[in-house]
């Protein structure tokens, strides 16, 4: 997993509860980075895993929920550090539908060791999206966090229906309905 994965959620623990919260989920976990992180160093996503662990256990949030929180914060990220595949889309559903075939594809370019689910289009019109995401990292709701963000980014509002189709949450199926 790459760095900037966990340099901006150390940040956002921070932000959110305090630098003595990271000293403790950094301290409670067995990272072989020793919680040492640069933005394009790669590390391994046990570390991602352990600190998150750790950080539901302090707080009693939700795995899930801390990441679809911390998605909607990697997407101003996204946002800012990398504009280009943002500019190219005025419309979320185009975009959502491009990760696999563009805006990941750009990404394994910039980093060849990421390391980045599959979204398979099973199903789409102007304004809905049927995606199955596929990865082992079970990372489900954070690209739900980026796909309402996306959405917000063009001031357009979405049901999205996240249906497991794994228990482990490996494979999971999005139904996206754009409301007008
Ligand atoms: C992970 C880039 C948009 C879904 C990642 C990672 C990067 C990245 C760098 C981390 C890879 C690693 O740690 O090795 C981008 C860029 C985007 C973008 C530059 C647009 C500007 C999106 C959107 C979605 C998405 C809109 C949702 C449909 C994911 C997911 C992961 C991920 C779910 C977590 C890894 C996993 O589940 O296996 N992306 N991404 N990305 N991205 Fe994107």
């Amino acid at each position: 997993m790459k760095g900037i994965v966990f340099t901006e959620f150390l940040e956002l623990v921070e932000d959110k509860f305090g630098l003595e919260m990271v000293d403790t989920i950094i301290t409670e976990s067995d990272l072989e980075s020793g919680g040492v992180y640069t933005s394009v160093g790669t590390y391994e996503f046990s570390e991602m895993l352990q600190l998150l662990q750790s950080l539901n256990s302090h707080t009693g949030i939700p795995i899930d929920d801390l990441l679809l929180v911390y998605a909607e914060h990697f997407f101003s990220v996204l946002k800012k550090s990398y504009p280009q595949f943002l500019v190219m889309y005025s419309d979320p559903i185009e975009m959502i539908s491009s990760i696999e075939s563009h805006i990941h594809v750009e990404v394994r370019k910039i980093y060849p060791d990421a390391e980045l689910p599959t979204f398979e289009v099973v199903e789409k019109s102007k304004k809905a999206l049927t995606m199955i995401y596929k990865s082992s990292r079970s990372m489900h709701y954070f690209g739900l966090g980026l796909m309402k963000q996306t959405f917000k980014h063009f001031n357009t509002n979405a049901t999205i229906l996240v249906e497991k189709i794994k228990e482990d949450g490996t494979e999971v199926k999005f139904i996206i309905q754009k409301s007008e």
